[in-house]
């Protein structure tokens, strides 16, 4: 089975897990993509909905969504979203689409996190794939010189301006062997306004799709 034929199925699949009268937080990306693409069909179930993009919303208003605000809608009851790589303690690497800032803003205020993923994005250990950090634009350069001193090589997103106006480096090499202690020194360097790392704000449940169907992972089951 094709990766384009997994992410449809786990879309499909986690619209099983929308329950009646949610406020739905909506992530960005493929996968994502194809869940709004459906998400109609449980329309009656939503009460709000609230997006991490520019991109979803477009995508949320063509398919019928009024999206709200953050603000008016408080606590989410559910955020779902994909994933560039997941661990077995559902910490992930996420923002290879730019989104990352207001997928955690999205991430932390939401009671239940359902990352959904094909299993190519099931990895032992993160850091293959180039960790993004937003960053002021003044700050590019010093923010760079922090993370090659953690053995990383930064490459600066080419052509790329984030929904909130800044800049990408995506750092490659690193081997994220304590994922929510570099998620809080990566903060804590000034000009990063979010690192990819969702080690903190880690999902809850997650469904992967692989040839043999979709596989759930329930941290608290
Ligand atoms: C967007 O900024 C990302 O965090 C996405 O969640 C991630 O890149 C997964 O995207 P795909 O569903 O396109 O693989």
């Amino acid at each position: 089975m094709d990766q384009n034929t997994k992410k449809q199925r786990v879309a499909e699949a986690v619209l099983d897990y929308i329950d009646n009268g949610e406020s739905l937080g909506i992530g960005s990306g493929s996968t994502v993509n194809i869940l709004i693409e459906n998400l109609s069909k449980v329309k009656n179930k939503i009460r709000n909905v609230v997006s991490s993009s520019v991109k979803s919303t477009e995508l949320l208003e063509a398919n019928g969504f009024e999206v709200s605000e953050l603000r008016d809608v408080g606590k989410l009851t559910k955020y779902i979203d994909g994933a560039d790589e997941v661990n077995k303690h559902l910490q992930m690497v996420k923002g290879g689409g730019g989104a990352l800032t207001r997928e955690k803003i999205l991430a932390h205020n939401s009671n239940q996190f359902i990352c959904i993923v094909d299993d190519s994005k099931k990895v032992d250990m993160l850091g293959k794939f180039p960790l993004p950090i937003e960053v002021i634009p003044l700050s590019r350069s010093s923010v760079s010189l922090e993370l090659i001193k953690h053995g990383g090589r930064p490459v600066l997103r080419e052509n790329f301006v984030s929904d909130n106006g800044n800049l990408i480096l995506d750092i490659h090499n690193l081997q994220i062997m304590e994922p929510i202690k570099l998620e809080q020194t990566i903060n804590n360097i000034p000009g990063v306004v979010t690192n990819g790392i969702f080690a903190l704000d880690h999902a809850n449940v997650l469904l992967c799709a692989s040839d043999n169907g979709i596989d759930k992972t329930d941290l608290n089951a």
